[in-house]
């Protein structure tokens, strides 16, 4: 049993093979930023410390770990190399611990695989993979008797060390008490002129102490994220991952090649969920809720039995039992539905509670309402609830029907069972029970002669010739 393990985590280097603003440190695999993955990895192994190596602008990381007062920070002014990151967390690390190094840009080591680096009884343990394309990655060198015998980067590598496939993870285990003596004897005299961690395995070999390697059969949880491919290959790795245990845990993903849940979203029994669905935490979906094909769902939660059509996008919306939305629906924030609400194509309703049983089928703009129970809105109905400055309500009692295209200027009130006529544009009051319209009166004008055919007159638009190539 090795106690009084303390965790390095190096994520000081510019992560310039990026090309791009936001620092890769804070890179989002599934909606979190690379790096919380490492740190919430280190936590469940339970070290008595967890060291966070930093560059020198760090504010945006330490304003994610804000609340995480448990982690000690190092900065490193200058990248001057793994190695040389390691040295700057050193006058924190007591003398007799054991250390485990984890790279902020390998992210989706898991903690079992982990473990097995901590139980060996080596000195120093190294996670290797094989790689048929070994680009990129540090060597591992082997005597004749196929001992370890350091690790190459491949900078510095001969034609024949690059043509070895296994290669370093950039995670080490380093037993108790000898991370100081072995950082005492890296020099920076390679290729890249900096102070590789790397080195420490030749220097262990050296003094005689035991190095063994953990091979990783799953060369993709080790794999490294240097640039936007590799960050895009992480996500998919991670995505295959989740949905696997998901499926495991009971909920029905159609395809787990096309599906994308970020951060925290849960899942009750008989949850299907079809195609390419983008959903982001926190969410919620409750036992044999379905979401069909080609859904955008945000911070929601959704009741038991609810269906979510296909091509819908919500965002901050709750939904009771047995609700329908969409096709090609739109919920925004304050969505509120109640059991049974049904929501049809091209409706789009933000801060407005729906009660039990109203729908709304078709075309229609619902925001800042109070909608009772059993309410039928009519296709094209729009709550006119903007003046320009100020947002103002509707209100719609339990049992109201409105006709199709119906304008509701708020604020205004229509009052339990009232009734609107399609078309009308409603400013006041409907009393209870009561017919509403506010429309024109319908003329007829008989014998009226359509317009003919002309081909010249002022203000007359011509139909243009289609572009020809090279015009
Ligand atoms: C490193 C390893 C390589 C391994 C690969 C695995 C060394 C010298 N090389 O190469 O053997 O195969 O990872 O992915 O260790 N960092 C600092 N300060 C620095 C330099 C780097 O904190 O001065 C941090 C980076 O933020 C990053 C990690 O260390 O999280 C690795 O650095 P990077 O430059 O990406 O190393 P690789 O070239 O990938
Ligand atoms: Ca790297």
């Amino acid at each position: 049993m090795k106690n009084e393990l303390e965790i390095c985590v190096l994520a000081a280097g510019k992560g310039t093979r990026m090309k791009t603003t936001t620092p890769k440190m804070l890179q989002p695999i599934a909606g979190r930023p690379m790096i919380e993955h490492v740190v919430a990895v280190a936590k469940q192994l339970e070290p008595t410390a967890i060291h966070l190596i930093v560059g020198e602008d760090a504010s945006p990381m330490q304003a994610l770990f804000a609340e995480q007062t448990d982690l000690t920070w190092a900065e490193q002014r200058e990248q001057l190399g793994t190695g040389h990151a390691v040295m700057q967390a050193l006058p924190n690390i007591k003398a007799d611990s054991a250390t485990l190094i984890l790279l902020g840009d390998v992210p989706l080591i898991r903690a079992e695989t982990l473990a097995q680096l901590t139980v060996s009884h080596a000195d120093i343990v190294v996670l290797t993979i094989n790689l048929e394309v070994p680009t990129g990655y540090g060597r591992i060198t082997r005597d004749a008797q196929g001992r370890v015998t350091g690790i190459v980067e491949e900078k510095d590598a001969t034609p024949a060390e690059r043509d070895i496939k296994e290669v370093n993870s950039g995670l080490f285990y380093i037993g108790p008490g000898l991370l100081p003596g072995l950082l005492a004897k890296l020099t920076n005299d390679n290729r890249q002129g900096e102070f590789y961690l790397t080195d420490i395995v030749a220097h262990a070999v050296q003094q005689g102490l035991s190095v063994e390697t953990v091979n990783v059969a799953d060369a993709e949880e080790v794999g490294g994220v240097n640039d936007l491919a590799q960050l895009a290959a992480a996500e998919r790795y991670f995505q295959r991952r989740q949905a696997e245990a998901l499926m495991r845990a009971g909920v029905r993903i159609i395809d787990p090649a096309r599906i994308d849940i970020r951060g925290a979203v849960t899942f009750g029994m008989d949850v299907i969920v079809d195609v390419n669905a983008v959903i982001e935490g926190p969410c919620h979906f409750a036992g044999s809720s379905v979401i069909e094909p080609h859904c955008v769902i945000k911070q929601c939660r959704i009741g038991a039995g609810s269906v979510i059509k296909a091509h819908s996008n919500l965002e901050g919306a709750t939904l009771a039992e047995g609700c329908q939305v969409g096709p090609y629906a739109r919920l925004r924030p304050g969505a509120d539905l109640r059991d049974g609400v049904s929501i049809g194509n091209f409706v789009e309703v933000k801060k407005t509670v729906m009660g039990p049983g109203s729908k709304a089928s078709h075309l229609s703009y619902l925001g800042d309402a109070s909608i009772g129970a059993e309410v039928n809105i009519g296709a094209g109905t729009i709550t006119c609830n903007y003046d320009g400055v100020n947002k103002w309500q509707t209100v719609l009692e339990d049992g109201v029907f409105i006709g199709s295209n119906t304008a509701l200027v708020a604020p205004v009130t229509v009052e339990k069972d009232a009734t609107v006529g399609a078309g009308s544009t409603i400013t006041g009051q409907v009393p209870q029970a009561a017919l509403g319209v506010a429309r024109g009166k319908q003329r007829n004008i008989e014998g009226w002669p359509r317009p003919e055919k002309i081909t010249d007159a002022p203000g007359l638009v011509k139909k243009q010739s289609p572009i020809k190539d090279g015009a």
